[in-house]
C-alpha cells in the first residue's frame, strides 16, 4: 500500500537514466554490503527482520511503565532521542497536555541537553508524579544522557527505594559494551539491546524508537507495518524508476550539484516539526564530511512564511525545498459565514481550513519555483503509523542512497567527538590532562 508520493515536477530537474543507472548501484551497495560504512546496514532490512516476540517483548514491557507510572522519562540524545520523539508529537494530540484525562502516560526527555534549568523544571514538575525512567544510550558512554540518568536514578532511589527503582528503570544499550551497560548488569535493569549493526540515527525501528513510543500507547506494529511497505517499494529487486526514495536521492544531488547547497524540509502541518528535527539529524550527520553536503534547514508553515519566508523567497539563491504535504486532514473544520463580514473573509465561508491551507501551499510553491527556489514535495496520505513507518523508512533509504551518490559514508560521524574532547579536557576528565593545558592555554 503505497501511502507516500514523492514528486519533482517542479525541481527543475529531469532524471535520466543514467542518474537512476548511478542510484540503482548506490541502492545495491545499501544491499550487498559493499559500499562505505558496510558495518552499519543493519537498518536497511529491520522492518522485515523485526519478528513478533521482539514486538511481544517491546508491548510487555511498555505494558509494565504504563501500569507503573503516569509520567516516563526518556532518556537519549541525537538518535538515541529524536526517532521516538519525531513520531511521538506527529501522532498525539496538539493539545494534549490541556485534556482532563489521559489515557496514556506523558512521556517526557532528558538528557537531550545540558542546561541546568532544564533539569531542574524537569525535576520538579515530576516530583508529584509517578515516574519511570527509559534510559537510551547505544555506546553507553554519551555524557549529557549519563548526567540526566545518574541524576534520574537518584531520585527513583530515593524515592522507591532501590529495588522498586530497578523496577521502573529499562536500559536499552549496546549487546556488550560501554557504561551503561555495566550498570544496567549490576542493577539489574530490563534491557534491549540496539543490534550493533544500527547506527543511532537509524534506530528509530529499534527498540530504543519503539519502546518508548509503545508506553505512549502508540500502534508500532503500524508504525513497522508502514516501514515493511516501503523497504519492499525501495528493494533492490524493484524498477529503480519506481523507487521513491531513489528518486528523491537523485534529484536532491542534482540540485546540490547545480550549486544549491541548503534543503529546507517544510510542512504545512505543525505536528511535523519533529519529523523536520529527525530528518536534520539523519541527514546532517550522514552527509555533512569531507567538505561536501547538503545543509539541512526546515520550516513549519504557515508560520515560518512571515519569518523565514522572505529570504526563501528573495535571498541567497542556494535553497531549494522540500514539501511534507498531507493529504487528509483527521478533522474537519470550516470557516463560518459571517453577516457582516467585517474582516473582509465570507470568500472563505463554507471552506475546510484543509482546503485554504492546500492553496496556501500551492500558492507558496508557485512562488518559490518563480523566485529560483526548486522544489519537491513528498505528500503523505494522512498522520498515522503506517504513513509515518513508511516515511521514516522512505527517508532513511533516501539517506543512504544519497551519501553514496555524494561519495561520502552515510554511517559514521567522525566529526561529533571534536567538541566532546575539547568539553573534557576543559572539565578536567582523567586522561585528558595534555589536552587540558592546551585547551586552556587557548583561553
Ligand atoms: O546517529 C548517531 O550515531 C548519534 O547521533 C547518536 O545517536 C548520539 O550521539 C547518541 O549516541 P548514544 O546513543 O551512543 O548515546
Amino acid at each position: 500500500m503505497e501511502l507516500i508520493r514523492f514528486d519533482a515536477d517542479h525541481s527543475g530537474v529531469t532524471v535520466t537514466d543514467a542518474m537512476l543507472e548511478r542510484a540503482a548501484r548506490a541502492n545495491e551497495l545499501l544491499h550487498t554490503g559493499k559500499g562505505a560504512g558496510n558495518d552499519f546496514l543493519g537498518w536497511v532490512s529491520l522492518p522485515s527482520s523485526i519478528g513478533k516476540k521482539e514486538l511481544s517483548d517491546i508491548e510487555s514491557v511498555a505494558a509494565k511503565l504504563r501500569g507503573k507510572a503516569d509520567t516516563v522519562i526518556c532518556i537519549g540524545i541525537g538518535g538515541s532521542y529524536l526517532g521516538a520523539k519525531a513520531v511521538l508529537e506527529a501522532m498525539t494530540d496538539s493539545f494534549e497536555s490541556l485534556k482532563r484525562h489521559h489515557d496514556n502516560p506523558t512521556i517526557l526527555f532528558a538528557g537531550q541537553n545540558i542546561s541546568e534549568d532544564y533539569t531542574h523544571e524537569l525535576l520538579a514538575a515530576t516530583a508529584e508524579r509517578s515516574i519511570a525512567v527509559i534510559v537510551i544510550s547505544k555506546s553507553g558512554t554519551t555524557t549529557e544522557p549519563a548526567i540526566a540518568f545518574r541524576l534520574l536514578k537518584a531520585e527513583l532511589e530515593r524515592r522507591y527505594g532501590k529495588e522498586e527503582a530497578a523496577e521502573r528503570i529499562v536500559a536499552i544499550t549496546d549487546s556488550s559494551r560501554g557504561a551503561l551497560k555495566t550498570l544496567a548488569d549490576n542493577e539489574g535493569y530490563p534491557t534491549f539491546v540496539i543490534p550493533d549493526n544500527v547506527g543511532g540515527r537509524y534506530s528509530v525501528l529499534t527498540p530504543v524508537g519503539l519502546l518508548p513510543l509503545a508506553v505512549a500507547g502508540i500502534d508500532i506494529r503500524a508504525l513497522v507495518e508502514g516501514a515493511r511497505d516501503m523497504e519492499r517499494m525501495c528493494g533492490a529487486d524493484r524498477p529503480i524508476a519506481e523507487n521513491p526514495a531513489a528518486r528523491y536521492a537523485v534529484v536532491r544531488n542534482e540540485i546540490y550539484n547545480s550549486g544549491k547547497k541548503i534543503e529546507i524540509l517544510g510542512s504545512y502541518e505543525p505536528k511535523l516539526l519533529y519529523i523536520a528535527e529527525w530528518w536534520k539529524q539523519l541527514y546532517g550527520e550522514s552527509e555533512g564530511k569531507e567538505g561536501k553536503g547538503i545543509f539541512p534547514a526546515s520550516v513549519t508553515l504557515t508560520a515560518d512564511l512571515h519569518s523565514m519566508g522572505q529570504y526563501i523567497q528573495e535571498g541567497e539563491r542556494t535553497l531549494f525545498e522540500t514539501i511534507v504535504s498531507v493529504a487528509e486532514s483527521k478533522h474537519t473544520v470550516r470557516v463560518e459565514a459571517d453577516e457582516d463580514n467585517l474582516d473582509g473573509l465570507n470568500f472563505l465561508a463554507g471552506k475546510r481550513i484543509s482546503e485554504i491551507n492546500r492553496m496556501a501551499e500551492l500558492g507558496v510553491r508557485i512562488a518559490h519555483v518563480d523566485g529560483g527556489v526548486p522544489n519537491m514535495r513528498i505528500e503523505i496520505a494522512r498522520i498515522d503509523e503506517r504513513t509515518i513507518g513508511q516515511l521514516l523508512y522512505f527517508f532513511e533509504k533516501a539517506c543512504g542512497i544519497s551519501g553514496y551518490l555524494l561519495g561520502v559514508n552515510p554511517f559514521n560521524q567522525p566529526g561529533v567527538e571534536a567538541y566532546k574532547k575539547n568539553m573534557f579536557a576543559l572539565l578536567d576528565k582523567p586522561g585528558y590532562e595534555e589536552e587540558s593545558k592546551k585547551i586552556k592555554a587557548r583561553l
